[in-house]
């Protein structure tokens, strides 16, 4: 897919504030500083559309941005910020998974995970808690400049077995560098994919 459009629309917190789900919607999510923003940024090639910062926690709330008049990429803010207070943490938790739950159109979650790392207790956390909401994800692994590709493949490995200990088979995953957009059009690729099958929710009316 070619990206010939890409404007932020809102941010937000609460999510029956958010525009109209008639479009398919994806979300990218991790840990703070992983590397949500810049993907964002290189993947529809636009420098500075999403905010990006060296120091993590810059997101902090639900962002909207319309691609190509037909669907949203949402950037969201990180989880495990140590700096953020506890009753920070806590807000994080219920609007970001109010979010993930309720959102009619979400097609599908990206979760950015450091592919210089071991894998980390709170992403396969992460992972398995959307997986017990049913909620569809893939894994994206970031910064894959950083370091060597053999490094990166041990690591994606390691991850990859530890979510088979909770699921049966593990949703496919993009090795990716923002510096380099690395992996960008094979995202693309899935969501064009996922978007010609798209039916638009019905919406529950009730209070
Ligand atoms: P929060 O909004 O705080 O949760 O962070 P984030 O996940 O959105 O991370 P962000 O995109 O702001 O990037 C954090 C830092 O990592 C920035 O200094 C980026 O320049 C750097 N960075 C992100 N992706 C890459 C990458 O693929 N390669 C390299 N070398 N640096 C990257
Ligand atoms: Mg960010």
């Amino acid at each position: 897919m070619q990206v010939k459009k890409a404007e932020f629309i809102c941010s937000n917190t609460r999510v029956d504030k958010l525009p109209e789900p008639k479009i398919p919607e994806y979300a990218f999510i991790g840990r703070s500083n992983v590397g949500k923003s810049s993907l964002i940024n290189a993947m529809v090639n636009k420098k500075g559309l999403a905010k990006t910062s060296q120091k993590p926690g810059k997101t902090q709330l639900i962002n909207h941005f319309i691609i190509n008049d037909d669907w949203y990429l949402v950037d969201l803010p990180g989880y495990g910020f140590a700096k953020t207070s506890k009753s920070n943490r806590s807000e994080w938790e219920k609007f970001i998974r109010r979010y993930l739950t309720r959102r009619e159109n979400l097609q599908c979650v990206f979760v950015l995970v450091d592919s210089r790392l071991e894998p980390q207790k709170i992403d396969l956390e992460f992972c398995c808690w959307l997986g017990e909401c049913g909620i569809p994800f893939m894994l994206v692994f970031t910064k894959s400049d950083k370091q060597s590709a053999v490094k990166s493949d041990v690591n994606i490995a390691k991850f990859r077995k530890a979510l088979l200990e909770w699921f049966e088979e593990v949703p496919p995953h993009f090795l990716t560098s923002a510096e380099y957009k690395t992996g960008c059009e094979d995202i693309l690729a899935v969501i064009d994919d996922i978007n010609g099958r798209f039916v638009i929710p019905e919406i529950d009316t009730l209070p």
